[in-house]
């Protein structure tokens, strides 16, 4: 099966569902950003990144927009083909953008693109209780799917703001049970933004999937952050669970190999990056 990767010489196979896995049944924390052109993608993967994504923070950080909102799906095939072609060992997720998986069937057709379009690996897509029947769709026609809970910042206007989710109990409660339908359904990876370190261990508990985190605390799977705020690319305000690897390193690629190194450690996030 991986002839042509054996005449790349890699020395063994790419990072797989099952590689996620076993990542987490062996307490390996899994180190993710991530990337939108194929000379970043090419960097990350060099630094040991596990899991690239293309998100749909491109509309911010690479269209200058002040939310994802306005990400078609055309422009996340654009940038994850671009990504595929830079990686040769990381596992490659692309974002569905807004309003992408409104019904099964559309999901379905997006997805798709997505895979064979932008060369994506997984599809990510934010939401809860709502998405559990589009995850199930997904999955039965074998789509390898991340469900997006905490934070989705795709619901910026409803919410009123880019805010700390899960703090009430019965919030949190309700998040870590929606987790579970989103596993259940066929997720097979669950990534949660912003909610207090007690949710993130709390739902990475309930769940057997990885759970991947930004500013979910430590004791989640894995973590990841956006390229941009890794590099101190960003202007302006970041948001607390941002680390500026860049500062003291020569080089980008010293600087993501410092990211990969303090989240393989569980160095990276120290309590200055976590929220309560
Ligand atoms: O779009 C994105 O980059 C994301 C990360 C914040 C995880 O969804």
């Amino acid at each position: 099966m991986y002839t042509q990767l054996e005449q790349r010489g890699m020395l063994e196979p790419p990072v797989n569902v099952s590689t996620l896995r076993a990542m987490k049944q062996n307490g390996e924390p899994i180190a993710c950003m991530t990337a939108y052109d194929a000379s970043f993608a090419a960097l990350v993967d060099a630094a040991g990144t596990d899991l690239v994504l293309v998100g749909d923070s491109l509309g911010m950080v690479i269209q200058g927009h002040d939310t994802t909102v306005p990400v078609t799906v055309d422009d996340i095939i654009y940038h994850s083909r671009t990504v595929a072609r830079g990686i040769r060992r990381a596992f490659l997720v692309a974002d569905m953008p807004f309003m992408s998986f409104t019904k099964p069937a559309i999901a379905l057709d997006n997805s798709i693109r997505l895979m064979q379009e932008g060369g994506a690996m997984m599809v990510k897509l934010e939401g809860g209780d709502d998405q559990v029947e589009i995850v199930e769709h997904l999955a039965r026609h074998d789509i390898p799917v991340c469900a997006h809970l905490g934070l989705r910042p795709q619901s910026v206007h409803k919410i009123g703001g880019f805010k700390v989710q899960g703090r009430e109990p019965d919030k949190a409660t309700e998040m870590c049970a929606s987790a579970r339908r989103l596993q259940n359904a066929g997720a097979d990876i669950v990534l949660l933004e912003c909610v207090p370190n007690e949710v993130g261990k709390m739902i990475r508990a309930e769940l057997e999937v990885p759970v991947i985190g930004i500013g979910a605390g430590p004791d989640v799977d894995g973590q990841i952050l956006v390229l941009y705020d890794i590099l101190d690319i960003t202007q302006g305000r970041t948001p607390k669970f941002v680390k500026n690897f860049q500062a003291g390193r020569d080089s980008p690629l010293e600087a993501l190999e410092a990211y990969v190194r303090e989240v393989k450690n569980r160095e990276y996030p120290a309590p200055e990056h976590c929220f309560s």
